[in-house]
């Protein structure tokens, strides 16, 4: 399969997935790495490990509609079979989530529905809760709100702050679940029907 990957910043979910590919876990190539920031560290892992790489400033275009257009014509050209988005901070538009309806992938870091948007592992704490995690789902123009793929968890120790949390949630599940759901990918074994529902061939 062909991969395409969106980041923004330090790309340690790009990392594990430039690993995969290459251990054959997962059977395909990431044929793009694509970036809204010039200095994320993401792209000279992309760049160390020999895969292309974009960077569309969003600052450069008037509207998110400009910007989306831009990272479409982009994409195309690389003919990505499926889009990851890796860190990737920025709100897609509705056009850009149909350009790839079924084929766009995010992971979150919480145990969706809870907690979609920013500062999840500070709102675990605030909302006194002993689980967290993260999820991977399929991109939908509802915001962290599309069909959940997998999720992985874990207990809060008492002494976790936010930025302990974060460490965890990256190392102890993001790690570990986003090659796994790309994998699934990948091997054409995950679909999103029209209506939403996800399937797994062979193991859901
Ligand atoms: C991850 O926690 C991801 O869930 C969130 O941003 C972080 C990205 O880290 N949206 P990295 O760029 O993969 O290192």
């Amino acid at each position: 399969a062909r991969i395409a990957v969106l980041i923004s910043g330090e790309g340690r979910n790009l990392q594990a997935l430039i690993e995969a590919c290459a251990a054959q876990r997962i059977d395909g190539e990431i044929v793009l790495v694509l970036s809204n920031r010039a200095q994320a560290r993401g792209l000279l892992r992309a760049q160390q490990a020999g895969i292309a790489t974009a960077t569309l400033a969003h600052r450069d275009y008037a509207s998110r509609e400009d910007f989306d257009a831009a990272m479409l014509r982009v994409l195309a050209e690389a003919r990505p079979d499926f889009v990851v988005l890796a860190g990737f901070m920025r709100i897609l538009t509705p056009a850009f989530i149909r350009a790839y309806a079924g084929r766009l992938l995010n992971i979150h870091p919480s145990l969706l529905p809870r907690h979609p948007g920013l500062n999840t592992h500070q709102a675990v704490i605030d909302a006194g809760e002993t689980e967290h995690g993260a999820t991977v789902h399929f991109v939908t123009e509802e915001l962290d709100g599309g069909p959940r793929i997998i999720q992985g968890q874990f207990k809060r120790r008492i002494e976790d702050d936010a930025e302990a949390l974060a460490e965890r949630v990256m190392q102890e599940v993001e790690l570990k679940i986003y090659p796994q759901a790309v994998a699934w990918m990948a091997r054409g074994e995950l679909t999103m029907a029209d209506d939403g529902r996800v399937s797994l061939r062979g193991k859901m």
